[in-house]
């Protein structure tokens, strides 16, 4: 039997990146994977895949920062399936530049999605995980979330939100059964940077040289968390590529 045989999980920001690998991790270990994003056409591909890989999938366009889309996503996964075990809070955007450029368009986005877009699934979430006396959320935070630097000020600034809002979510669930865990990867190939309007700060990561992790690295060590004898809260999990200095 596999590991997450009968489980019912949500990814967002499943089109890309760690949610795509995450979806892909947790369908293999035999879970039925909500897969979550805005992009349909990356989430068909994906669910494809999954299927003949010979797991239980389905898609659904979502866009996080829409409450009401948002509630609907995890409403519609226990209707549709009968529980929701895991939330993998993972749609992110990272915009990053010096706050004295003032891109208020970009501060606003990165709080929308990567700060109340979480919090409106997990809202959802907790109603359902409540009544049924157990459940799992995984918020993908990023070193970030423990440290800044210039121009990661209002990108950290979510992800610090991200560790807050998951250690008060932690004591307050925990006698409802709920575990949470929080994420904190280091730099990871994906499509993230592709969305910096900085030319500076994307000339800067260009010349990054060392090697980034992959996004399976942490699609494993979300499955390892969620996979834990129900006694077993594993908090927090920080992965940095081995060369990265801080
Ligand atoms: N890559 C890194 O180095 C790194 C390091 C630390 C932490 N992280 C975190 O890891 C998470 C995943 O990022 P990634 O690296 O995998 O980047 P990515 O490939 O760009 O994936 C981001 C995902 O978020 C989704 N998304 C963005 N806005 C959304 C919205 N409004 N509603 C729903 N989904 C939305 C995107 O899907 P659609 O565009 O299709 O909606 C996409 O699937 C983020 O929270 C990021 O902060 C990444």
């Amino acid at each position: 039997m596999a590991k997450l045989d009968g489980k019912v999980a949500i990814v967002t920001g499943a089109s890309s990146g760690i949610g795509e690998a995450t979806a892909e991790a947790l369908a293999a270990e035999g879970a039925t994977v909500v897969v979550a994003a805005r992009r349909e056409d990356r989430l068909s591909d994906l669910a494809q895949r999954i299927e003949s890989a010979g797991g239980k999938v389905k898609t659904a366009k979502c866009d996080v920062t829409d409450e009401r889309e948002a509630h609907e996503l995890v409403r519609n996964a226990e209707q549709e399936f009968g529980s929701v075990d895991i939330l993998v809070n993972n749609a992110g955007v990272m915009l990053l530049s010096k706050i004295e450029k003032g891109l208020s368009d970009e501060w606003r986005r990165m709080f929308d999605v990567n700060v109340l877009g979480l919090l409106y699934a997990t809202d959802a979430a907790v109603e359902v995980m409540k009544r049924q006396g157990s459940g799992h959320i995984v918020n993908v935070s990023s070193v970030a979330g423990r440290k800044t630097r210039p121009t990661s000020g209002v990108y950290s600034g979510t992800k610090f939100a991200v560790n807050a809002i998951s250690e008060a979510l932690r004591q307050e669930l925990l006698e409802d059964g709920i575990r949470i865990t929080m994420v904190e990867p280091g730099a990871v190939a994906t499509e993230l940077t592709d969305h910096i309007t900085d030319e500076e700060v994307r000339e800067v990561l260009k010349q990054r040289n060392i090697e980034p992790l992959q996004s399976v690295d942490i699609a494993n060590a979300i499955a390892y968390a969620v996979s834990q004898p129900q006694r077993v809260s594993v908090n927090e999990i920080l992965i940095r590529p081995t060369q990265q200095t801080n």
